[in-house]
């Protein structure tokens, strides 16, 4: 097996910026051996959806190569169908039940409130100031549970970032898996009884038959679907606070009703914050050439193939009204994003809070980004508001 160096995701370089070294590996290296994660990287769009669509080879529950998983971290993420499928059918139910116009208008009061008596000339971070109380809000409104103290809460959810990057630093993962287990005795203080009749817990609760889904998935996919919901929206409404603020009418464009929908797919696509993910291949495959042997680490790196030009018209271009738009920011097959409409929705919820109410951003100084590779997200961005 040959070692090519082009890929070092934790690189200062590629945490700027990893679109130029995305596009060298899919114009020359389609996949590659990572000596560093012990993993094949595959960057195209079509090998990316056949790792996630065909889960009879790629596994993601890593019990089907023999591993054992603790109960903490046994959740409709790390199952396979068929077992995972009634599971998820439960929580995609509860999730189609929310009331999606309720919330979006929740959503938008809520950041017109966090930018309430704002003056223009004085900067502030958009990460701490929104994007962190904005997802944190979001996640309770959806799972209908008490909002958790903001600080404890980015501590546990930064822990689970770090863990997803255990192939590239594995010494995160014994703080991971601490954040994991917080994060699951959060969960199960929201069961039996929530606090309203509303929200995804309340639904799960009311539609759970015990004999099929067993009481600890539930309550672990409860956890984990919280902080799915934290994390991505903290990332993706910096990812996108960013554009909007650098590129020059965006705002303006995508906060048009006809452009809205297809706009904030490709900002998902352009810049979202799931840049990989991985499976484990459970039989003996061939990609690109490549013999795969059972057992081996296939990492997809979804961000790369968002941007391969045999799928996409000039990628680095952002094109609101792209369409088709089959960009794998929300992953595809059993595994595929559920939470994707909501997540759509609190950005579109941004959008038209800054827009409505002729608000602009202008970056104040430079910002920084989180030295995360699975997990693409800014870290502190100072902006200025402008009427
Ligand atoms: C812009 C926002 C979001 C992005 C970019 C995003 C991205 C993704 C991606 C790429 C996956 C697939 C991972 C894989 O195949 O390994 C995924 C799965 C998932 N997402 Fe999201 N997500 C977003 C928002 C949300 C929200 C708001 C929720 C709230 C419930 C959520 C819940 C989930 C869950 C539960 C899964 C696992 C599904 C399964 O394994 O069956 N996501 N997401």
């Amino acid at each position: 097996m040959s070692t090519i160096p082009v890929y070092d995701p934790l690189r200062s370089e590629m945490i700027h910026d990893p679109y130029p070294t995305y596009a060298r590996l899919l114009a020359e290296t389609p996949i590659h051996w990572h000596e560093g994660m012990g993993a094949w990287v595959v960057v195209r769009h079509a090998d990316c959806l056949r790792v996630l669509r065909e889960h009879e080879t790629f596994a993601r529950d890593p019990r089907r190569n023999g591993e054992k998983i603790p109960e903490f971290r046994q959740n409709v993420q790390m199952m396979d169908p068929p077992e995972q499928t009634p599971l998820r059918r439960l929580l995609v139910s509860a999730m189609r039940a929310q009331d999606k116009e309720k919330l979006f208008d929740d959503a938008v009061t809520f950041v017109r409130g966090a930018l309430t008596g704002q003056r223009p000339d004085q900067p502030f971070d958009w990460m701490s100031r929104v994007s962190a109380p904005f997802a944190l809000h979001m996640s309770s409104a959806l799972l209908g549970v008490p909002v958790p103290d903001g600080s404890d809460y980015a501590g546990i959810s930064h822990g689970i970032a770090l863990r997803m990057d255990a192939g590239l630093a594995p010494e995160n993962i014994p703080e991971g898996d601490a954040a994991r287990q917080r994060l699951n005795d959060l969960g199960e203080s929201w069961f039996p009884r929530p606090e309203g009749d509303t929200g995804l817990v309340a639904q799960l609760i009311r539609r759970a038959d015990k004999e099929v889904h067993g009481g600890h998935y539930i309550r672990n996919s409860a956890a984990m679907m919280f902080n799915a919901s934290y994390g991505t929206i903290f990332a993706m409404v910096g990812n996108a606070a960013l554009l909007l603020a650098t590129v020059s009418g965006l705002l303006e464009e995508v906060a048009r009703p006809a452009i809205r929908q297809t706009g904030v797919d490709e900002l998902v696509r352009f810049d979202g914050p799931a840049q990989g993910t991985s499976r484990i291949a459970v039989a003996e495959t061939v990609i690109e050439g490549a013999r795969i042997a059972a057992g081996d680490t296939v990492v997809t790196l979804l961000a790369a193939a968002n941007h391969d030009p045999r799928v996409f018209a000039d990628p680095q271009e952002i094109k609101l009204d792209r369409r088709p738009n089959p960009h794998l920011g929300f992953g595809s097959g059993p595994h595929a994003c559920f939470g994707s409409e909501f997540g759509k929705l609190s950005v579109s919820a941004v959008i038209s809070a800054l827009n409505d109410e002729g608000m602009r951003l202008r970056v104040a100084a430079q910002p920084t980004r989180r030295t995360t590779a699975t997990v693409r997200s800014m870290d502190v961005l100072p902006v200025c508001l402008e009427r």
